[in-house]
């Protein structure tokens, strides 16, 4: 029998990279990687596992509907996960690229589904879609109340992937991830940008009083977290949509001192600005969702080894982020 084929769109990025990493890893998979290499995509992020006998990269878009039918046509398993990404660009700069890559995308990989069936489709949407907690912690069932332009083209994508389970019958399940973090995150995400400016001895803007909170979720749970829905009994798992959290949320504030702390670097660093518009206050992940369907529960808490293995990699890695900042300018 021939192996499992997964594609895992975004490829390139940083959760995606990492999934791709894990999955050559742990199973006999193989593993299709399409990136439009958009300024978040980095082929330095494959750079280690790039000439894998099972990794094959394809450089696309997935609103090209023609290109992404051929590559669902040999793929068993799809992981969406390529979007734009950062909530900030969303607001400074206009959300069509958000509507074209997050919805439309899914929707031209959900169509390209209906004609060449897929074992499963996984959707990577996010906790963004909840908005403010009006729970905790948050489950499944709280309300969607998307707070930017990019919250509100995941829940799109969110319910569109579900309606194409209802409507069509087909195998999809939606995962919300809370704030990933982890090696290769662009410093435009909030904890790479806190450490690299620490790095550099430049100041780490806060956004309000800094109180917002988030629940932290290490880039690798989160691929076991896929590698699990992958390997799931499908009826246990089609039409569910699961969180993917650790239960515990840390404010930005303290994640600032934190990495203050590790780093050595002084308080005056850092700096508190207007709040984001958009804000959401506060996100704690329920998980007993993701324990009940799939056996899943985050291993790597923030504040035992998780903050510090990622600072050590950005320590490692500074050509790396150097080059991401020199070709984005980051909004804080
Ligand atoms: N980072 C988080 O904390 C977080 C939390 C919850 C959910 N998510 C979701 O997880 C997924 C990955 O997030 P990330 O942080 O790794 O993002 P990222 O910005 O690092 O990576 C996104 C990748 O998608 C690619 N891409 C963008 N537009 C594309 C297109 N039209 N066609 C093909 N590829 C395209 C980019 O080149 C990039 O490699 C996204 O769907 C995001 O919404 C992220």
């Amino acid at each position: 029998m021939s192996a499992t084929r997964v594609l895992v769109t975004g490829g390139a990025g940083f959760i995606s990279s990492n999934v791709v990493r894990h999955l050559l890893e742990t199973t006999p998979y193989e593993v299709i990687s399409l990136d439009a290499l958009t300024y978040a995509g980095n082929m330095e992020n494959l750079e280690d596992v790039i000439t894998h006998e099972r990794l094959t990269f394809v450089h696309g878009d997935v609103r090209d509907a023609e290109l992404v039918r051929r590559v669902v046509a040999e793929t068993d398993v799809i992981v969406n996960a390529a979007a734009e990404s950062h909530v900030e660009k969303s607001i400074d700069e206009g959300a069509s690229e958000f509507v074209t890559t997050n919805v439309e995308g899914t929707q031209i990989l959900l169509d390209a589904m209906r004609s060449t069936p897929v074992e499963r489709f996984i959707l990577i949407s996010s906790s963004e879609v909840y908005g403010t907690a009006e729970s905790d912690p948050m489950d499944e069932g709280h309300p969607l109340n998307p707070r930017s332009p990019y919250a509100a083209t995941k829940a799109g994508a969110d319910r569109l992937a579900y309606s194409y389970f209802v409507t069509y019958g087909l195998p999809i399940v939606i995962l919300r991830p809370f704030n990933n973090y982890g090696p290769r995150q662009h410093p435009e995400k909030v904890l790479p940008r806190f450490i690299t400016a620490a790095l550099a001895d430049q100041p780490l803007t806060v956004h309000g009083d800094g109180h917002a909170s988030r629940d932290w979720l290490h880039v690798d749970d989160h691929a076991e977290a896929i590698e699990a829905v992958i390997a799931a009994d499908l009826d246990a798992v089609a039409g569910e949509v699961i969180n993917v959290a650790t239960g515990v949320d840390i404010s930005v504030e303290r994640i600032a001192d934190l990495v203050l702390d590790a780093l050595g670097k002084p308080s005056s660093l850092k700096v508190h600005v207007p709040e984001r518009a958009g804000q959401v206050d506060r996100h704690i992940g329920s998980t007993e969702k993701a324990k009940r369907l799939l056996g899943w529960e985050a291993r790597t808490s923030f504040a035992d080894g998780g903050l510090e293995q990622t600072i050590e990699w950005y320590r490692a890695n500074e050509a790396w982020w150097r080059d991401a900042l020199e070709q984005t300018p980051v909004h804080a």
